[in-house]
C-alpha cells in the first residue's frame, strides 16, 4: 500500500509533451553529465523512472540502468521508445520494491522531486533505506528535490503562485505547513484547444527540507558527500529553489 497517486494512462501519454522544458538539452544535459560522473561506470538504478527522461540518456552513455516505477502506463511509454525495452523496469513502490541484485548498484537516482510523491515521512524514510539496500559499498544516492517556496505565502495564507511567469500553464500550490503537505493545482491552455478552455490537473506531495533528508540518509547508513543548487553544481544556498544531494554508503 502506498500513499502515492498512481499516474493514469492519460497523464502518462501527455507526460513528455507537458514536461517539454525538462527534456530540453540545457536542463537535461547537465543532469546526465553529473550522474554519469557519479556512476563511475555503473550500474545505475533509477527510482520513479517514469518515461525514461534520465534513464535513456544514461543508457546511451554506456551505463547499465534498471528502474522502479509505480505507474504501468508510464512504463509503457518508456517501453515504446527506442532502447526502452533494454531497460529492466519493475512496477512497484520505490519505498519497498527491489530491482537487480541487492548491494550491487553504484548509483541510485531519484530526480525531479519524485521523493515528494511519497506522502508520508515513514515512506520517505523507507525509500532511503531501500536505496541504501541497492547500493554497493561506496555507492551513491542522488536526490533532486524542490525547496518549497513557502516565503511566497502571505501571512497565515496557504496558497502561493508557483509559476514565476504567467502564460499557458499556471500552477497554484496549496501548502499545509503543519503536515508538510502540498497540493499543486495546474491550469493549462493547450494550443490546439478552443480559446478560453482550460485543462486542470492536480498532484499531492510531502515536501521535506535538506536537513530532514540528511537525517533520513543517516538512518539508512548514508553520509552526505555533496549538495548542489543546480545540476551544473551551483552552490546550494538560501536562494536555491532545488537541492541536488549526494549521499554515499560506507
Ligand atoms: C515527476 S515524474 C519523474 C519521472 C522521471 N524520473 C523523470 O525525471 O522524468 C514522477 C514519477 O514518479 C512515479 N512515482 C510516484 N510515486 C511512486 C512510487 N511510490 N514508487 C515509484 N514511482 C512512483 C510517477 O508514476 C512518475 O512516473
Amino acid at each position: 500500500m502506498t500513499s502515492s497517486e498512481v499516474w493514469d494512462a492519460e497523464t502518462a501519454a501527455r507526460y513528455d509533451a507537458d514536461s517539454a522544458e525538462m527534456f530540453a538539452p540545457d536542463v537535461l544535459d547537465p543532469a546526465v553529465d553529473l550522474l554519469v560522473g557519479l556512476a563511475e561506470g555503473g550500474p545505475v538504478v533509477e527510482f520513479a523512472i517514469g518515461t525514461g527522461r534520465i534513464a535513456l540518456p544514461l543508457r546511451e552513455r554506456g551505463l547499465e540502468v534498471r528502474g522502479i516505477e509505480l505507474s504501468t502506463p508510464m512504463v509503457e511509454q518508456l517501453r515504446a521508445k527506442p532502447g526502452g525495452r533494454e531497460i529492466e523496469v519493475t512496477v512497484g513502490d520505490m519505498a519497498t520494491q527491489r530491482v537487480g541484485a541487492p548491494g550491487s548498484a553504484a548509483l541510485v537516482v531519484l530526480v525531479w522531486n519524485s521523493l515528494s510523491n511519497l506522502c508520508t515521512q515513514d515512506e520517505q524514510v523507507a525509500c532511503f533505506a531501500n536505496a541504501a539496500a541497492h547500493l554497493r559499498p561506496g555507492g551513491r544516492f542522488v536526490v533532486e528535490l524542490w525547496i518549497p517556496e513557502i516565503d511566497r505565502l502571505s501571512a497565515g495564507g496557504r496558497v502561493a503562485l508557483a509559476t514565476a511567469e504567467l502564460g499557458d500553464h499556471i500552477v497554484l500550490d496549496e501548502f499545509d505547513v503543519a503536515t508538510q503537505s502540498c497540493v499543486s493545482h495546474h491550469y493549462r491552455h493547450d494550443p490546439d484547444a478552443p480559446p478560453g478552455t482550460v485543462r486542470y490537473g492536480t498532484g499531492r506531495f510531502r515536501y521535506a527540507w535538506p536537513a530532514e533528508l540528511d537525517l533520513m540518509a543517516r538512518l539508512a547508513g548514508l553520509t552526505l558527500e555533496a549538495r548542489h543548487g543546480s545540476w551544473d553544481r551551483a552552490p546550494f544556498d538560501h536562494t536555491s529553489t532545488s537541492a541536488i544531494s549526494v549521499w554515499r554508503s560506507a
